[in-house]
């Protein structure tokens, strides 16, 4: 018998996660523009219930995902039985630093901030190579990720607030550790993580050491260019 799988801060909120996330909608069609583009099968690193997955299946694109918590991907799975992609999602549970997919694909993404899960430079240039070995020749890494205001710290920071109907959040910041440790909690459920966050330069000098080539950093999903706000969208393509 395998060891069993650690919980991830995930597996708590896998049925509350959908309900929290409903009101994030603006990457979607992005990324299935993205992988529609690229003209093969795509691996998403942190697929979690598949808020992206589902759509770019439902476009005819094959996708393999890989996620770390068994609960959000439980949940991928019947999304992906009930919207009749299954057949084109491929669920795979492990870690995106190691990422257990032995096939060679022209797109991977990893969207929704899933990077900052990674607590320090030697996690994200790990995560950031086994990305770019995935890739074909030219293929791309496409992935989102924010850096926080000061306005944004100022007015959440320490405070419970209603993110959706009966779905509280509070996020703690420590701009010393550039640290966020978010909690979220439902009628059911609760869970906090923390995630690490990095300005924009920096990512942009471990994409180069990790190998990959920076074609486009945007400010939002609308493809304009990143100016100095809070997320950042990186199109980096395999050097
Ligand atoms: C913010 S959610 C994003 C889920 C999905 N991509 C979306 O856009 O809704 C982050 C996901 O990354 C997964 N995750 C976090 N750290 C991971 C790791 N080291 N390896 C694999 N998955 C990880 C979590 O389990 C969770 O499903």
């Amino acid at each position: 018998m395998g060891r069993p799988q650690a919980l991830s801060v995930y597996d708590p909120i896998a049925r509350l996660y959908d309900p929290w996330s409903a009101s994030v909608i603006e990457d979607v069609s992005f990324y299935v523009d993205e992988a529609l583009a690229a003209d093969g099968e795509v691996v998403e690193l942190g697929v979690g219930t598949g808020r992206i997955a589902i759509p770019t299946a439902l476009a005819g694109v094959h996708v393999i995902g890989v996620d770390s918590s068994p609960g959000m991907l439980e949940v991928c799975s019947k999304r992906a039985r009930e919207a009749g992609v299954a057949a084109r999602i491929d669920l795979r549970l492990g870690d995106l630093r190691r990422p257990p997919v032995e096939e060679r694909v022209p797109l991977v993404t990893c969207p929704f901030r899933s990077y900052l899960h990674l607590r320090d430079d030697s996690e994200r240039l790990e995560a950031l190579g086994a990305a770019r070995e995935l890739l074909l020749p030219g293929g791309r890494l496409v992935f989102d990720v924010f850096t926080p205001s000061r306005e944004d710290i100022e007015a959440t920071h320490g405070r419970w607030i209603e993110r959706e109907p009966g779905i509280d959040e509070r996020a703690e910041w420590d701009l010393t550790a550039q640290t966020l440790t978010l909690s979220v909690r439902g009628a059911a459920s609760e869970s906090t993580m923390t995630l690490w966050w990095i300005e924009p330069e920096r990512w942009h000098s471990l994409l180069a050491e990790a190998g990959l080539d920076v074609l486009a950093c945007y400010g939002w999903f609308d493809r304009r260019p990143f100016a100095a706000g809070e997320d950042s969208v990186w199109i980096a393509r395999r050097s």
